[in-house]
């Protein structure tokens, strides 16, 4: 069964999202690779689907269920699946992985405190929700939720949203946090980089975490890449570089916003 939660929803957002040491629960990048390729959806093994609207991640390792289908009926079984492909007991954390407006949030959200209880999870949450869809969720949601997973770099204006996660306790998850590579060829944080001996990726993710509540989760396939970007928690931006890096919002720069399935940002 799962272990019992903290008290504090920030620090079990945080327990949930930090590395830990036990190796079963914690794939390297190579295994997590092999383990993000067999979950593929294929035609071949009769469970392929057009979306995947639930996401199991643990600190290192995202996988989706495989079902767009968030009733209660159908939930348990693709958790269940995930799982054995794992090879765990249970995950760190569950997500909703879009919100989906033909499916009543309420028996999502149900589903996923269904998980927690049945100790599939230690702690659940949304991702891509607005702040309106968050709310709902929260009251509709018989258990804490932990984190909304949402993109977030420089170059997109998410001030309303992280206000709003730490207004409701929860930690912002960043995804999406070096933009793609969309950032590697910026001046400005080329300049910060080459001032603080750092690279780009990463003063790009200490500034994610130099902010209050902020989870970014880079995704690299290259082993040295993937050293770089947890190398960053000794070194600190200045308040300037913090504000010229702020500077680089700019509107129409969301990368995860596919037609039909997005909802209506809040910025
Ligand atoms: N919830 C959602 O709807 C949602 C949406 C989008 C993404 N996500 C998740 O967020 C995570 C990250 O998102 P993402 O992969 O789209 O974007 P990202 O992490 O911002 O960017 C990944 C890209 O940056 C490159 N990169 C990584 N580290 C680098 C470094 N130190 N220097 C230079 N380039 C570097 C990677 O290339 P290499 O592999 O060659 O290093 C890859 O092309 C993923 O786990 C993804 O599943 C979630």
């Amino acid at each position: 069964m799962a272990p019992p939660f903290r008290s504090s929803g920030l620090a079990r957002a945080r327990s949930a999202i930090a590395p830990r040491s036990s190796p079963r629960r914690f794939a390297s990048a190579t295994a997590t690779s092999t383990r993000r390729e067999n979950t593929e959806p294929s035609a071949a093994s009769g469970k392929a689907c057009a979306h995947r609207a639930l996401r199991v991640r643990t600190s290192s390792s995202p996988l989706r269920c495989r079902t767009n289908i968030c009733a209660p009926t159908i939930l348990p079984g693709s958790i269940e699946d995930s799982l054995k492909e794992l090879k765990l007991d249970y995950v760190d954390l569950l997500l909703v992985h879009w919100p989906n407006s033909k499916i009543p949030l309420k028996e999502t959200m149900r589903a996923l405190a269904k998980a927690k209880r049945d100790g599939l999870t230690r702690h659940i949450g949304v991702a891509n929700f607005t702040i309106a869809l968050l709310d709902e969720a929260l009251g509709l949601c018989p258990e804490p939720l932990a984190t909304n997973q949402v993109e977030f770099h420089p170059y997109l204006d998410q001030s309303k949203m992280l206000a709003a996660c730490r207004r409701r306790g929860l930690v912002l998850t960043g995804h999406c946090p070096l933009g793609r590579g969309r950032l590697m060829n910026n001046p400005v944080l080329a300049d910060i980089a080459r001032r603080q001996g750092r690279t780009i990726a990463q003063v790009a993710l200490r500034w994610s975490i130099q902010q209050r509540d902020v989870v970014p989760i880079p995704r690299s396939s290259a082993p040295g890449r993937i050293a770089e970007n947890i190398d960053i928690f000794d070194f600190a931006l200045t308040e300037d570089e913090m504000a010229r890096i702020h500077a680089l919002k700019r509107p129409g720069s969301r990368i995860a916003n596919p037609a039909g399935r997005a909802p209506a940002w809040d910025s």
